[in-house]
């Protein structure tokens, strides 16, 4: 039994050219008219695949494949939702794969022991409505799916109006489709595996993360008349601190990483000293104390800023720490690889994924495959197809061997 590869591939190809208006890249946010476009395609690849399509209230995308027995589902699957002018493969791999095992199972027609569910979550990246992660968070009941529907976007549009809008506010619970276990299929997006040239990550652990939303506020003044001396420049102060965060990982040379992602300026205006900046804040840190001590640093940055008359704020918008995968189940996707001859990686993702939600459920863990350069939340993100097609095997291989059996609890 095999993935179909000249399908997976046309699919990717396929689903990544929705979204491609604001070329270059495509731009999918969570329940936009764009992401309406991509579910459309995902469940009838999912119908045709042979399993049933189920949406639940936070308009998760299960297709359901039932097995022989009862019992927890075997879970995978990722998201559909981009960044910004995103490349074609970041979750769509996950989702796209999925669905092609599915495919193979269904058509070598063996019914599996254990009913198989391959899921679209919503809103992964978190771009559009804030916390990410939110159909794995909901399902996890980390928020409960009230909460989420009242979530407004960063264009101002409720989260349950636009699941409604684009004919996804499902009738399910999040929770009727619980896994007993979880793999997720992702492209690495960092340089390990490229750079050394190892085609399959099994991924033992997620460093952590933190996001923040900080606003400085000082007092607006004209910028031919105000001495420097005189100034309370909101602006400056905000970009001050901005540098110093990113600094502070080079300098420390510390695995920590910090990113000013959206920067504003109020009233903003060529000849108006700012009187109020806004900005956005994402910690990486595979340690806890780590990420704890990159907050503590911006909190001080902050607290000097306040000393000196500006008045801040500091919001955090999602938080996750590290987490830990099952060793059983990277032992399962080690062995798939090696059944196909393919060296494997014990690594630590760098990027979060809806499997670090699912981690608190149920045994997970991830496969990645390569990423060209190290490259991606960029159209410049590419992975080898022979790369692809193997990462597809070895999900076909580690499910394959999940559905048939007993995994002993994490
Ligand atoms: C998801 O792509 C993230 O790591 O922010
Ligand atoms: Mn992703
Ligand atoms: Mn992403």
């Amino acid at each position: 039994m095999n993935i179909d590869r000249n399908r997976l591939l046309a699919r990717l190809d396929e689903l990544g050219r929705i979204g491609m208006a604001g070329a270059p890249g495509r731009t999918r946010l969570a329940l936009t008219e764009e992401d309406r476009l991509g579910r459309d395609l995902v469940t009838a690849w999912i119908r045709e695949a042979g399993a049933q399509v189920y949406i639940d209230s936070i308009g998760n995308i299960h297709g359901v494949l039932r097995g022989a027995e009862g019992g927890p589902p075997v879970m995978t699957g990722s998201h559909i939702d981009t960044v910004k002018r995103a490349g074609p493969l970041d979750g769509c791999y996950g989702v796209v794969a999925g669905i092609e095992v599915i495919a193979a199972l269904h058509g070598a027609g063996t019914l599996p022991a254990r009913t198989l569910v391959v899921t679209a979550f919503t809103n992964e990246e978190g771009v559009r409505y804030a916390p990410d992660l939110l159909g794995s968070r909901v399902m996890t009941k980390d928020i409960s799916v009230a909460e989420a529907l009242q979530l407004i976007s960063t264009d101002g549009e409720r989260c349950g109006e636009e699941l409604r809008r684009i004919g996804y506010a499902g009738d399910h619970a999040p929770w009727d489709f619980l896994p007993g276990i979880f793999v997720e299929l992702h492209i690495e997006q960092g340089p390990v595996l490229d750079t050394r040239r190892i085609p399959i990550g099994v991924v033992e652990r997620v460093q952590g993360y933190s996001w923040w939303k900080i606003s400085v506020s000082g007092r607006a003044n004209h910028a031919g008349t105000a001495p420097m001396s005189m100034r309370l420049d909101a602006g400056a102060a905000a970009m001050q601190i901005a540098s110093q965060l990113t600094e502070r990982s080079v300098v420390n040379q510390s695995p920590s990483v910090a990113t000013i992602g959206t920067f504003s300026v109020d009233p903003g205006a060529i000849n108006v000293v700012p009187g109020k900046a806004t900005f956005t804040v994402d910690f990486r840190d595979p340690s806890d104390e780590g990420l704890e001590r990159a907050e503590l640093a911006l909190r001080r940055s902050l607290d000097k800023l306040q000393n000196a008359g500006f008045s801040t704020t500091m919001e955090c918008i999602s938080r996750h720490c590290a987490v830990t995968f099952s060793d059983a189940i990277c032992k399962e996707i080690a062995e798939a690889a090696a059944e196909r001859s393919l060296p494997t990686l014990k690594m630590v993702s760098g990027a979060s994924h809806d499997a670090q939600m699912l981690a608190r459920l149920c045994p997970t863990a991830m496969i990645f495959v390569p990423s060209r350069g190290g490259i991606s939340h960029n159209p410049e993100e590419f992975t080898d197809p022979d790369d692809l097609a193997n990462g597809a095997e070895v999900l076909l291989g580690t499910i394959s061997r999940l559905i048939n059996r007993r995994i002993p609890a994490q």
